[in-house]
């Protein structure tokens, strides 16, 4: 079989390369001509552990191609894939620009039938906008619309794609559904569970999936900050919470608030949708707020370390990214930090393993200094802040980093250290929800 994925980015690049480790001929598409030229060379435009080696070894079996031309791209493609951007709008909902786009420029260059696949995350409703869009120029029975919601995460994005919890399919013909369980037979061979439903269904599942994530994360951070009240350890509630087979440990860890490209563009647009709906929900419109609330909060505890005034001082940041294992700095917590260190007047030292480029395009030079590696970043700092918990900042030579630091102040945002233990070597230490 063979099939088109418009959109070569973190969703279509991973989707585009496991459906080719599986034996489907991929063509991915995309309009960055940048993007497609450094792929054809072999290098990767994202971090992503394993993704560049089978990049590779996929093209070289002949089975993973790359183009900027669509209709080159689609041609003889049986399923076609679209998996761009959908970011918000100023108001939270997502932008369905490039989608539509997409759609309009896929319905010029139908050399036969096909099915029109949605994986970019959109909102319920935006099948029906794609069946308009094909439905304006061809008849019913040359094309069907299906909606295939993604779940991969960044940094574990391939071991996601390739053992998912579940494969969500929304379509309405049996061509449709056919076609789809076939692409994605190792899968069921591996009896990972299908659910297939209506496209307005598939396409809801994937926002209330993230907005209940991110409910998990802001619920626990919530009662971190009770624990900062009472004199309690987050990390016990959670454990004890996660033991509870139906809470379940995951997503229950204390931190600065969710970031990333996913969970805050898609509470805005689950709340978006729910308002022009005229049910407004309680719960997502809360998640939003708390969490906005907890990323200031972060700021706040470097702010209290440092005394109260920030002006003229020095804050070494380790980790820029969302989280570990990605060069991804979208929607970052480290963002909130740092304009609000430049704000007060202070400077910041930063590293990240993998984000350094994305956070510099971003965030730009005023102000920052980009470090080499976690000991230069706190060379004559006032405080050090852990904002990211790469596995190389779990053990760090605590011992190296007060002597290399201007005063010993850890602000511990992912709570990788032991309180007591980091305060018998000299340190003053904040965490989040472990006092
Ligand atoms: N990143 C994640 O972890 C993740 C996980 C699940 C779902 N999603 C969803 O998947 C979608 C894509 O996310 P992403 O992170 O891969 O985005 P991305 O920004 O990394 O990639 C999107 C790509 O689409 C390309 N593009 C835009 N318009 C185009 C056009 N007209 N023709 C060809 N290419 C075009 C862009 O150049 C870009 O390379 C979003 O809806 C997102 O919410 C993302």
């Amino acid at each position: 079989m063979h099939i088109a994925i418009i959109g070569t980015g973190y969703v279509g690049l991973v989707t585009g390369t496991c459906f080719a480790e599986f034996g489907v001929e991929v063509t991915c598409v995309d309009k960055d001509e940048g993007k497609i030229t450094s792929l054809l060379e072999g290098k990767i435009p994202i971090y992503e552990p394993g993704l560049e080696e089978l990049v590779k070894k996929n093209i070289n079996d002949g089975r993973l191609r790359f183009t900027t031309d669509l209709k080159e791209g689609v041609k003889d493609a049986l399923a076609v894939f679209i998996a761009v951007g959908t970011p918000p709008r100023e108001d939270g909902s997502a932008d369905l620009s490039h989608v539509l786009q997409v759609a309009e420029e896929i319905s010029q260059c139908m050399d036969g039938y096909k099915v029109i696949v949605t994986k970019s995350t959109v909102p319920v409703g935006t099948g029906e906008e794609v069946r308009k869009v094909f439905s304006k120029h061809l008849p019913e029975d040359r094309f069907d619309i299906a909606s295939n919601p993604e779940f991969l995460r960044e940094g574990s994005a391939i071991e996601d794609f390739m053992r998912p919890d579940r494969i969500i399919i929304g379509a309405e013909t049996e061509q449709a559904r056919a076609i789809l369980r076939d692409l994605y037979r190792p899968l069921y061979l591996i009896e990972t569970p299908f659910v297939f439903t209506n496209i307005a269904t598939a396409e809801l599942i994937k926002y209330a999936s993230n907005a209940f994530l991110a409910t998990k994360i802001t619920y626990i951070n919530e009662m971190a900050n009770l624990c900062e009240q009472i004199g309690g350890d987050v990390h016990v509630v959670a454990k004890a919470m996660g033991l509870d087979g139906r809470i379940g440990s995951k997503f229950l860890r204390a931190g600065p608030g969710y970031g990333g490209s996913c969970f805050p563009k898609d509470t805005l647009a689950l709340l978006n949708i729910s308002r022009k709906l005229g049910y407004p929900s309680k719960i997502v419109e809360s998640v939003v707020e708390v969490n906005e609330a907890q990323k200031q909060r972060a700021y706040v505890k470097i702010k209290d370390i440092l005394g109260g005034d920030v002006k003229g001082k020095v804050v070494a940041l380790l980790g820029l990214a969302f989280k570990p294992n990605t060069d991804d700095f979208r929607e970052s917590p480290a963002e909130v930090i740092v304009n609000g260190i430049r704000e007060d007047g202070g400077t910041v030292r930063a590293f990240d393993p993998a984000a350094m480029e994305q956070a510099r395009e971003s965030l730009g030079e005023d102000g920052i200094t980009y470090c080499e590696n976690s000991y230069e970043a706190v060379t004559g700092a006032d405080v050090m802040v852990i904002v990211t918990e790469w596995n190389q900042f779990r053990l760090l030579d605590l011992g190296k980093c007060k002597d290399l630091l201007k005063s010993p102040n850890l602000v511990d945002l992912r709570n990788v250290y032991e309180p007591d233990a980091t305060r018998a070597l000299g340190y003053t230490y904040t965490s989040i929800g472990r006092v």
